[in-house]
């Protein structure tokens, strides 16, 4: 028998990170951040002054991350090689490096494994862009979060400014514009729902409204 594996996909500012930790912290499951694996490399790259599209020396790099990501009600954090990755990891800078090394499809394979270990008893929760699709085809409950580009917008902005960052509006929004035609035009793995996705518009609904939502979902199918 194979771990139980909730997916939940979706564009930034759906609020899948949040509505995932959650569903895991209720669970009780392992919590995957996937996005945070692709923002660590983006981050380790820039250090490493490699080259965002030197896609041999970035598969390389994504080999030697050893990444876990404990969690509890506030907040999910990413221990890279035994130590805690900063708030470093979401600023815009890291986003944009993410959705760039996301493009190569080397280093795709390279996060894949990575990214199947955490699938263990007793479940996982895992949010990203293409976990239902192509890293969990065979999960047992596939989710597809959804909200319109101002509501993600203002949410990401919201989340930045309370962490600190000084940062814009307008930028934000250009920012995640950018970043949403890049990671559903990708030719790998692009930003699409699982044909068998329950697809949620979370553009009008609280981060409880929509667990209640996926928790019957969970019921209906007898995974409780
Ligand atoms: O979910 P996030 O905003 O932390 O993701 C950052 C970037 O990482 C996103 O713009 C695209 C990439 N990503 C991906 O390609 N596949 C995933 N499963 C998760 C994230």
């Amino acid at each position: 028998m194979t771990a139980p594996v909730i997916t939940i996909d979706g564009p930034s500012g759906s609020g899948k990170g949040t509505v995932a930790r959650l569903i895991a912290l209720e669970l009780g499951f392992h919590l995957l951040d996937s996005g945070a694996i692709y923002r660590v490399l983006g981050l380790a790259a820039t250090d490493a002054r490699i080259q965002l599209d030197d896609s041999d020396a970035l598969a390389s790099l994504s080999d030697s991350l050893n990444l876990s990501f404990p969690y509890n009600a506030q907040c999910t954090q990413i221990i890279l090689n035994g130590a805690s990755v900063g708030d470093r990891l979401r600023t815009q800078v890291a986003a944009d490096a993410a959705s760039r090394v996301a493009i190569h499809p080397r280093v795709r394979d390279a996060l894949m494994n990575l990214q199947r270990r955490q699938a263990r008893d007793p479940g996982l929760v895992g949010d990203g862009r293409d976990l239902g699709t192509i890293v969990f085809p065979d999960a047992d409950l596939k989710i597809f979060l959804d909200a319109n580009v101002e509501v993600r917008a203002e949410r990401r902005y919201l989340e930045l400014i309370q962490s600190g960052q000084t940062v814009e509006r307008s930028a934000i929004l250009r920012d995640l514009e950018i970043r949403d035609v890049r990671d559903r035009t990708r030719e790998v793995a692009p930003l699409i729902p699982a044909n068998n996705a329950y697809v949620i518009d979370s553009s009008d609904k609280t981060a409880a409204q929509v667990v209640a939502n996926i928790r019957d979902l969970w019921r209906a199918r007898g995974l409780a």
